[in-house]
């Protein structure tokens, strides 16, 4: 069987001639079906690049990405937005919410932008802020609610219609510990429950132990790559923060 999602050699440059930055070089990797996949790795070492590549938001400079057969480094214009709604939950560091929209409507809008009826996204809205404890909040605007509240928002909105795969950069970030572990319970049940994807990028090694393996990159490049295996997840905590402090501890000091 083919897997999931192909990362083939990839290489991303920003800018031009005089002024460039190379921010992927040569990353090769594959992501299973039900692959619960954390990226880490220090500030500005590519991590929001390679998730915005496999995004579709981003093209990459050289090299493909397969999501099953399909070649998405190839999409075309006109096909990427069905594509990105048909397959894909994100979670972007800088969290995209729509200011003049309510908590449920920006949960919802990817929903009633695809026709689906009023009642049916009112349960799924209800049922993804549910799990993420911001059930009573749905009628406020981003701005009157914190910043965790709108991260949790973000993240009800990535999971609303099950996506095969679910892209999220540092969601955790804004987080207290307790809100954080209800998110990554949240994957967790979505990943063991609905067999979804994840891809999350997070500098929080506590956050990362939930993931069933790890990239870490540098300076763009895959520098190490750990599994979790059978080991309990105090025991991969441990292993993350063993390859952390290798790295030079510059994984989580980033922030
Ligand atoms: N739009 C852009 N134009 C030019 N350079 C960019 C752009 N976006 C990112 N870069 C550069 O590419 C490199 C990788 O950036 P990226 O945002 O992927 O890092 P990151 O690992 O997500 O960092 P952080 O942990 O701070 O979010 C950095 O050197 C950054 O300065
Ligand atoms: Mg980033």
């Amino acid at each position: 069987m083919n897997p999931l999602l192909s990362i083939e050699n990839i290489d991303k440059y920003y800018g031009t001639k005089n002024n460039i930055t190379k921010a992927l070089s040569h990353v090769s990797f594959v992501v299973e079906e039900g692959d619960f996949l954390g990226i880490m790795g220090a500030s500005g070492s590519g991590k929001t690049t390679l998730l915005n590549a496999i995004a579709t938001i981003n093209p990459v400079s050289a090299g493909h990405i397969y999501l099953g057969d399909k070649d998405i480094t190839d999409l075309k214009k006109d096909e990427l937005a069905d594509f990105r709604m048909n397959n894909l939950g994100f979670v972007f560091q800088e969290l995209n919410l729509l200011d003049n929209f309510t908590l449920e409507e920006n949960i919802g809008l990817a929903l009633a932008l695809r026709g689906v009826a009023p009642k049916e996204i009112n349960m799924l809205v209800q049922k993804a802020a549910g799990m993420l404890g911001i059930g009573d909040l749905l009628k406020k605007f981003p701005a009157e609610v914190s910043g965790g509240q709108r991260q949790r928002c973000a993240c009800a909105r990535a999971i609303i219609n099950h996506p095969k795969l679910i892209l999220a950069d540092e969601p955790t970030g804004a987080l207290d510990s307790r809100s954080a572990q209800m998110l990554l319970e949240c994957f967790t049940d979505l990943n063991q429950t609905l067999k979804a994807t994840i891809l999350m990028v997070t500098h929080d090694v506590f956050t990362a132990s939930y993931c069933s393996r790890i990239l870490f990159l540098r300076d763009g490049k895959i520098f190490n790559e750990i599994r979790k295996g059978d080991k309990t997840r105090r025991m991969f905590f441990q292993e993350i923060l063993d390859v952390v402090t290798l790295m030079g501890g510059d994984v989580s000091n980033a922030k």
